[in-house]
């Protein structure tokens, strides 16, 4: 096994300059795919229509908001603190409408109000401070018109006892106290993994957060194997046994709306 590790800590944490544009990008994500995406789009897909504009809050190399394109039929937008991945992202996802860089804490060209629904996945656990993510949740509160949905896609901190079939959720048996530096290792298409150092944020930190940088009717869900059937891309649920996703589903959807 082949552990690579992308754990800068500039603004935009792990992931960030070229190589970790590149790790990102070359990762696998099934389960994310099984347990994770889809349900984001199923819930903006209850809120917003056709040529709605959707913001993808640290959208990363692109691939899941060129997929949110293409199923919600929004007109998406991505951002993102490094111009590596945005640079990546305008290359290799065509059905995305634009690309704006977030400098220090601001998404540059986009004016208050503008968005009809903002997600932002795997993006918290880039995140150093508790201040941090309430800076995240208030960029994103003043880029929503009052009443639009804010979805968030994470990782439970929690789920470090078993062996996901494209993640690992640092040492095994491991906790880690809220924000503390937590190993992440994910599965890349060439079969290797990939370490990243994230901070281990608890889900249900995450309600009073939200609350506090003016968000309202926040709801979580853990979304299951057997719930996935009706939404991820044929064949996924058949092409792995899930073992570990279905004794103790590791994605958490975090769903809110501008107050
Ligand atoms: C793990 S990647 C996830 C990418 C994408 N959302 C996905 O799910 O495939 C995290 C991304 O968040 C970006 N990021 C980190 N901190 C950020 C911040 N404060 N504001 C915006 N983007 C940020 C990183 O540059 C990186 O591209």
């Amino acid at each position: 096994m082949n552990n690579g590790s992308a754990g800068h800590e500039e603004e935009g944490g792990a992931w960030s300059g070229p190589a970790g544009a590149e790790a990102f990008a070359a990762v696998e994500a099934a389960t994310d795919w099984l347990l994770g995406y889809p349900f984001v789009f199923e819930a903006l897909s209850r809120r917003i229509g056709a040529d709605d504009l959707l913001v993808d809050y640290g959208c990363g190399p692109g691939r899941v908001a060129d997929r949110a394109a293409r199923v919600l039929g929004a007109r998406v937008v991505g951002v993102d603190t490094s111009a590596e991945m945005l640079a990546l992202a305008r290359s290799t996802a065509p059905a995305v409408a634009e690309f704006h860089l977030v400098r220090d804490g601001r998404v540059t060209g986009l004016p208050d109000g503008c968005a009809d629904a903002v997600m932002c996945n795997h993006v918290l656990a880039s995140l150093p401070t508790e201040e941090a993510l309430l800076g995240v949740f208030a960029e994103v509160r003043r880029l929503l018109r009052p009443g639009a949905p804010f979805v968030v896609l994470s990782t439970d901190p929690a789920c470090t006892e078993r062996e996901y079939v494209s993640l690992r959720v640092g040492a095994p048996g491991a906790s880690y106290r809220p924000g503390e530096e937590m190993p992440l290792r994910l599965l890349r298409t060439d079969g290797s993994w990939q370490e990243v150092r994230n901070h281990a944020w608890p889900v249900d930190r995450l309600p009073a957060l939200l609350e506090s940088a003016r968000f309202r009717d926040v709801g979580q869900r853990r979304p299951t194997v057997e719930e996935a059937r009706a939404l991820a891309a044929p064949g996924l649920v058949e092409r792995y046994p899930w073992t570990a996703e279905r004794a103790a589903p590791p994605l958490v959807i975090t769903s809110a709306f501008a107050a």
